[in-house]
């Protein structure tokens, strides 16, 4: 664990230059707009170690898949996010030396990441071989006003010397994927161009032919100067820079002005990329940097408003919590259904910047509450476009009649990754689809999307639960062979509990789903039933058959779930007994021995216990609780979220705040020592469930909203903004209660301890405290 950064409220603040670190603050300090981002490279040259990443939505290459040996039904690919044209880089020559900080002695670096303004600023002095001095403050940021563009302020200053300072801003595409499966390179140039102080690059995609133009407009500013005089291009494969070179004068300040735009032919049609990149640059160089700047504080502003969690009384809570929502909005803002969310967003390369369950699992809970339907609903409808693809895959492992198996891992519906037990194995995934249109049509009660998208895309999972279980006579009941439950420390296991359970419940819910559409839009449904084929009688029977006779592995002495057939063969000794020296298990054991441990990466009967904690009592959740987590080694991140909740609920205060600041600083303080990679995107929705579902204990019932909220020991108050069915919602809890504010015009019924209050439209109520607070 690392304790890198200073703590401050708003601030991410990193003092002094440690290189062997630079990779993990690069990913740390990384920007991004939804549509592309960065980590945070310099813009200087550096020579020392780093991890370029520039990343553009949506643009992906179809890297041939690598296996030993293949067998019949693997995927051709492995999908990869491309590391895309670096358009922050400037180059700087001081005379004949070139700036990097690798060979300089660097003084008052200081790295501060905005997340209040959204943007980065970065200053350091840093002394050459030969003695000159210069100090640089940078700024940058993607906007999210003008959601294709990005600006660089960049001001150098000699601070012994005077010489010819040689200034190239460059667009460089001949960049390298760190995660290529052939070393290839994976984009060519189709064109470009330059004028006065503007360059264009066009790049297309091996394979995939996406094309993306970078641009950029250039601006040097030097006092008494009238502009840019001695410039010229320089122009190489990939490559263009322009080329300044001024006469810089002791403690004169020079700034240059970047701007960058990527276009890219996912949403604008290809002759007119670089049209487009021209019009869009222009119009952020007429506003200038600081007006850009400016705009980009209150669209955050406005973004804080809706999701911003406020703790009192504990800054390194606060900073935490923030830096997850600050990332997350950076990641995803839901205006384009055809993007989804990268478990590292644009912050590396791990994980082929492709979709997860994670996105249903645990995005879909925290957009849900933060911003508009709109932005869940097109996480659902990015599935629902793929149910042809999740169909399609169904049958190339063998199931028919319209079976849907959605990707384990995509970018457009195929699966695209390369291990068997995940792909083939890890189902589950299927009811974290199922379950994200559950979560969104009862948080907004938009049941039209059940009636156009959502029973569709769920009819074609039940198909495919009802075709993957089968009878055993053995056990005159239903079971399930050769999956992968969440712990992935498990392969081809019989009857994950996890995934039975879940299954069934999606067979429920479209049966249910059916009965509600045929009794309320018959017509809709027969239009439907004839789309896909749907003979309701004998299908709807053998899915009654399934969730009346499903087995589900239970340990009847401990009382307690069974996370599959056989777990209890398993040498049962608990991670406390594990040597430090073993831990991370992945990274120091190997796969077989840990395939043979008892040890639980992830929550798996938990993550079901979470999910469909209205069915257990309290008593089975704490067995179970109290049964598995002293086997999980939480080695994947989505892990600590799912247990903080569930401690909380069951009122385990310390236990609840231990695992709330582990998903929170997971990688502020770098707890899995994976943050050089690039940073845990999705479990960052975790972090927020933990504060808004854990210790806000809330949950939507019937339509309403229900709090049980708490306050763990540390903190003086904590709350946090909710968006429900048009209210805006701000719910604090402190030491004195409970306080509810409707901040909006529409009147909302709330719950909290059981009771209910009815809000006006503006109104704030404050709730006695309960014996929860007890805890
Ligand atoms: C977890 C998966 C998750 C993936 C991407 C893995 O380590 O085990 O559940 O989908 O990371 O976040």
């Amino acid at each position: 664990m690392k304790d890198r950064f200073k703590i401050d409220e708003w601030q991410i603040i990193e003092e002094g230059f440690d290189p062997t670190l630079n990779k993990f603050a690069e990913s740390v300090f990384s920007l991004g707009n939804g549509r592309m981002g960065h980590r945070a490279n310099f813009e200087e040259t550096y020579s020392g170690n780093t991890l370029q990443g520039n990343y553009v939505a949506g643009v992906y290459y179809t890297d041939k898949t690598r296996v030993g040996w293949w067998k019949n039904g693997y995927p051709e690919y492995a999908a990869k996010v491309l590391n895309a044209a670096n358009w922050i880089g400037i180059d700087i020559k001081i005379g004949a030396a070139t700036l990097d900080l690798h060979y300089c002695k660097v003084t008052a670096f200081r790295r501060v990441l905005n997340m209040q303004e959204g943007y980065l600023e970065r200053s350091f002095i840093a002394a050459l071989k030969d003695g000159r001095q210069v100090s640089v403050n940078a700024r940058r940021f993607y906007s999210i006003v003008d959601d294709v563009a990005g600006a660089i302020r960049y001001r150098i200053t000699p601070l012994n010397f005077e010489d010819n300072l040689v200034i190239t801003p460059f667009i460089d595409g001949d960049v390298s994927n760190q995660d290529a499966n052939y070393g290839e390179k994976f984009w060519e140039e189709v064109s470009r161009e330059s004028d006065n102080d503007r360059a264009f690059i066009t790049l297309r995609t091996r394979k995939t032919n996406f094309e993306v133009c970078t641009g950029m407009q250039v601006n040097i500013v030097q006092p008494g100067e009238a502009g840019n005089t001695a410039s010229r291009f320089i122009e190489k494969e990939k490559f263009i820079g322009r080329e300044t070179t001024l006469w810089a004068k002791k403690g004169e300040e020079i700034t240059i002005y970047k701007y960058g735009v990527n276009i890219s032919s996912a949403n604008t049609p290809k002759e007119e990329l670089t049209a487009v990149a021209k019009a869009s640059i222009n119009k952020v160089a007429a506003k200038g940097f600081e007006q850009m700047l400016e705009e980009q504080a209150r669209a955050w502003a406005q973004k804080w408003k809706e999701s911003d969690i406020v703790i009192e009384g504990d800054v390194t809570a606060q900073q935490a919590i923030r830096f997850n929502i600050f990332q997350l909005y950076q990641t995803y803002t839901g205006e384009d259904p055809q993007l989804n969310i990268g478990p590292k967003g644009f912050t590396g390369e791990k994980y082929g910047g492709a979709t997860h369950w994670d996105t249903e699992a645990y995005c879909v809970p925290f957009y849900l509450a933060t911003a508009s339907p709109k932005v869940t609903r097109n996480l659902l409808l990015y599935r629902y476009h793929q149910l042809g693809k999740a169909i399609e895959n169904a049958a190339k492992l063998g199931f028919d009649n319209g079976a849907a198996l959605f990707p384990m891992v995509t970018m457009n519906g195929e699966e695209c990754h390369n291990e068997w037990e995940i792909t083939f194995e890890e189902i589950h995934r299927n009811g974290a689809v199922a379950f994200a249109i559950y979560n969104y049509v009862r948080y907004t009660g938009d049941q039209d999307y059940l009636a156009a998208y959502g029973l569709e895309v769920l009819i074609g999972i039940a198909r495919f639960w009802s075709q993957r279980v089968n009878w055993s006579e053995q056990r005159n009941q239903y079971v399930m062979l050769g999956v992968t439950g969440p712990n992935e420390y498990e392969n081809n296991v019989n009857n994950n509990w996890y995934t039975n359970t879940l299954a069934v419940w999606c067979l429920e819910y479209t049966l249910e789903t059916i009965g509600w559409l045929k009794q309320q839009r018959p017509e809709v449904y027969v239009a439907l039933a004839e789309k896909l084929r749907f003979h309701e009688v004998p299908e709807t029977t053998k899915w009654k058959h399934i969730v009346e006779q499903m087995y589900y592995p239970e340990e009847a002495t401990l009382g307690v779930f069974l996370q599959q057939d056989g777990y209890m063969d398993k040498e049962q000794v608990l991670v406390k007994a594990l040597p430090e020296k073993d831990r991370p298990l992945n990274q120091q054991w190997s796969w077989d021995r840990i395939l043979r441990s008892c040890y639980i990466k992830q929550a798996d009967v938990l993550q079901g216990i979470y999910l469909f904690e209205e069915k257990y009592a309290e008593d089975v959740i704490r067995r179970n609780f109290d049964f598995y987590e002293p086997r999980t080694v939480h080695e994947s991140s989505l892990s600590p979220c799912i247990h903080a909740i569930l401690a909380a609920k069951l009122g385990e205060e310390q236990r609840a705040y231990g695992f709330y600041l582990r998903t929170s600083r997971l990688d502020l303080d770098d707890y899995n020592n994976d943050t050089d990679d690039g940073l845990h995107i999705t479990s960052m929705a975790g972090t927020w469930m933990s504060v808004v579902e854990g210790f806000g204990g809330m949950r939507v019932r019937n339509g309403d909203l229900h709090f049980t909220p708490f306050l763990p020991v540390k903190w003086e108050s904590f709350s946090f903004n909710i968006l429900f069915r048009e209210a805006v919602l701000n719910i604090k809890t402190s030491k004195n209660g409970v306080v509810l504010s409707n901040r909006s015009d529409k009147e909302v019924c709330i719950h909290v301890y059981g009771n209910a209050y009815h809000l006006k439209a503006g109104s704030v109520q404050k709730v006695a405290t309960d014996v929860s607070f007890a805890h």
